[in-house]
């Protein structure tokens, strides 16, 4: 049975990725921040002895470090660095907390912290548990918005924070090669979810069954690639 560790299942696109991949009889290591707030997800658990919920912050690397011990010997097939905030106010208000000229410097290192940061430790913490599956994926759940190519002004600490993502999972296929693991950063598309707001292009399904198309068809020349969900290469 394939394994997947996905962040940031209680809601939006990691709940449907956890969703999807039981439904499909995958073992599925669900991570939450708040255990209060994860009903959807906790029914899910009850339902399918698949899946389980583990509680975390993907900024506390202790508690990133404590799952991988739990999980020592745990072979995972994919790993979904999914959590991520857009930092501050969202969408709908603009953002004016990360514009030029009202900059709010403490919500741009707390961006960087669960956009960028995360993607580093998971992938410290959890090599072996991907180098030891069949699979041998990470992928960090990123946007267009984090590339350069494409960028306009605004939403620095979400673009920034993002575009460092990317760098990181790219520097990782290189150094993780030699494992023999697909490192990659996927665009979900402009999705209805809380930060994607309901003007977003695409529901959480058809990103999510896309992503996974994606995610099924991946090979080791894909490593370091910036993909869609419908599998269109990103220009960085
Ligand atoms: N929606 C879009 O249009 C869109 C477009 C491009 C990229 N993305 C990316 O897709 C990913 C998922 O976004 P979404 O649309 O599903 O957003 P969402 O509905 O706002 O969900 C964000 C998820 O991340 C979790 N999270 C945030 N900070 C965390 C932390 N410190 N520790 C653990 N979990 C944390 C949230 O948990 P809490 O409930 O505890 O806050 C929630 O589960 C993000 O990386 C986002 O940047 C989304």
């Amino acid at each position: 049975m394939p394994s997947v560790l996905i962040t940031g299942t209680n809601r939006g696109i990691g709940l449907e990725l956890a969703r999807q991949y039981v439904a499909d009889g995958w073992r599925v290591f669900a991570t939450c921040r708040d255990l209060l707030a994860c009903e959807a997800l906790e029914n899910l658990e009850k339902e399918h002895d698949e899946l389980s919920v583990h509680q975390l912050d993907v900024t506390d690397h202790i508690a990133i470090e404590a799952l991988a011990a739990d999980l020592a010997g745990t072979p995972i097939d994919v790993l979904v660095n999914n959590a991520g905030v857009l930092g501050g106010q969202g969408f709908g208000e603009g953002a004016p907390d990360q514009q030029f000229g009202s900059m709010d410097y403490g919500i741009w290192a707390r961006a960087f912290e669960v956009n960028t940061m995360t993607a580093m430790k998971f992938a410290e913490a959890f090599a072996d548990n991907v180098a030891a599956s069949e699979k041998k994926i990470m992928a960090a759940i990123t946007s267009d918005m984090g590339s350069l190519t494409v960028m306009e002004g605004g939403f620095y600490a979400y673009r920034s924070s993002k575009a460092a993502l990317n760098v990181v999972m790219k520097c990782l296929s290189g150094d993780l090669r030699d494992r023999g693991i697909i490192a990659l950063v996927l665009h979900p598309g402009w999705v209805r979810t809380d930060m994607g707001t309901k003007a977003g292009e695409i529901s959480v399904e058809e990103s999510v069954t896309g992503l996974r198309a994606v995610i099924d068809g991946l090979t080791l020349s894909d490593s370091g690639k910036f993909l869609s969900y419908e599998g269109r290469e990103i220009p960085w």
